[in-house]
């Protein structure tokens, strides 16, 4: 049998395009894409024609070979972020953690500095830096001069200039935590600090990163000077992939870190399929839509809160297990994490979809 670590929903999956499950129990409308992994929808078709050309001719040869895909995915999650760099591709967001920590470990002495509410992974390098005590306690002891400091400039001042710091880990948008985008007074002691004592910033953008909140990354919409760029979820097209973007550091040389899967020639080559999508327009269109979503949900009656950027959303209300079923009911997937609903729908979605999503959540009142 399974290991019991998730709490699936009672559903059989038969087809899913776009915004649209069909089940065993009817169609769904999907709110959150495979936790925000499918930034165009479900069986997106050009990232179906680019898994079919690339697994027809090959599926995985290992890192003694070198695939154009690597430097042209690569090139442009470059070109997204700080211009010129280098990027080691991973399988999945926590291997993009662990890079970092590797990069950070290799190139600076000191602490690593984490917050409460972030979320950096579950391997125990990556765990030692996501604070939920739930998650984290039971597997301790984990890395040592591993920190987590609460959301306060003051607070981090201080400790920075009573301790020596490697690196710093900000997830811009906390998302499981229930999406709380950080406070910019936070942000602001970060980047004054780091000029003063040098320590290495990393961005955490597996799930606020890659068009997500209407920017390219999440930072971007703050003055902040990153090191590294940690991502996942969409950045493998629906398929496993991650990676860490290090801009103006080179902490690897040949031999310091590998793995045999990554990165996947397949899912480079879905994840190029839907990074070169990723645009000016796209990223206006996010806002448009982000924007509608919000101002619709800002009527619904149950929500007492809304946070978030663009389409990465976290509501809260005063039971969200009971609105979730309430919305599976009406046809809606609704993800519950940290307390608060938490929409990551496709970047696609139309206006019309969205409408439609929120007439269902209107449950009068
Ligand atoms: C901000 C953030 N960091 C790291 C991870 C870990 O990624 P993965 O589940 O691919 O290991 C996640 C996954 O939810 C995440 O949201």
């Amino acid at each position: 049998m399974l290991s019991r670590v998730y709490d699936a929903l009672p559903l059989k999956v038969e087809r899913a395009h776009g915004v649209r499950i069909s089940t065993d129990k009817g169609e769904f409308l999907d709110t959150f894409a495979g936790i925000g992994v499918l930034a165009f929808g479900h069986t997106d078709e050009k990232t179906i024609e680019a898994i079919k050309e690339k697994i027809g001719r090959f599926s995985h040869t290992s890192n003694y070979f070198l695939d154009e895909d690597a430097i042209s995915l690569s090139q442009m999650l470059l070109n997204m972020s700080c211009g010129e760099g280098e990027v080691f591709f991973t399988n999945s967001g926590t291997e993009a953690t662990e890079a970092a920590i590797k990069a950070i470990r290799k190139l600076r002495r000191g602490k690593l500095v984490s917050f409460e509410g972030n979320f950096h992974g579950r391997t125990m390098g990556a765990l030692s830096l996501t604070h939920s005590p739930k998650l984290r306690t039971p597997f301790e002891p984990l890395l040592p001069d591993s920190i987590f400091l609460p959301l306060s400039g003051r607070v981090f001042e201080e400790f920075a200039r009573n301790n020596e710091i490697a690196g710093v880990f900000v997830e811009p948008v906390q998302g499981n935590s229930g999406v709380y985008p950080l406070p910019e007074e936070l942000i602001e002691a970060i980047s004054s600090m780091k000029e003063k004592y040098g320590f290495l910033i990393v961005a955490d953008e597996i799930q606020s990163g890659l068009c997500r909140t209407g920017d390219f990354f999440a930072y971007q919409h703050h003055d902040l000077r990153v090191d590294i760029i940690t991502v996942g979820k969409a950045v493998g097209g629906g398929l496993p992939l991650g990676a860490a973007i290090f801009c103006g550091v080179r902490p690897f040389a040949i031999g310091d870190h590998g793995s045999t899967f990554a990165p996947n020639p397949v899912s480079l080559a879905a994840g190029k399929s839907v990074v070169e999508r990723m645009d000016t327009t796209l990223l206006e269109g996010v806002k448009i839509k982000g924007e509608h979503l919000r101002l619709g949900i800002e009527k619904l009656a149950w929500v007492k809160e809304i946070r978030g950027r663009g389409l990465m959303l976290g509501l809260s209300t005063h039971d969200p297990v009971r609105i979730k079923e309430k919305a599976f009911d009406r046809g809606v997937l609704l993800n519950v994490t940290g307390g608060s609903i938490r929409l990551l729908p496709a970047l696609n979605i139309s206006i019309d979809e969205i409408d439609e999503i929120l007439e269902r959540l209107d449950f009068g009142g």
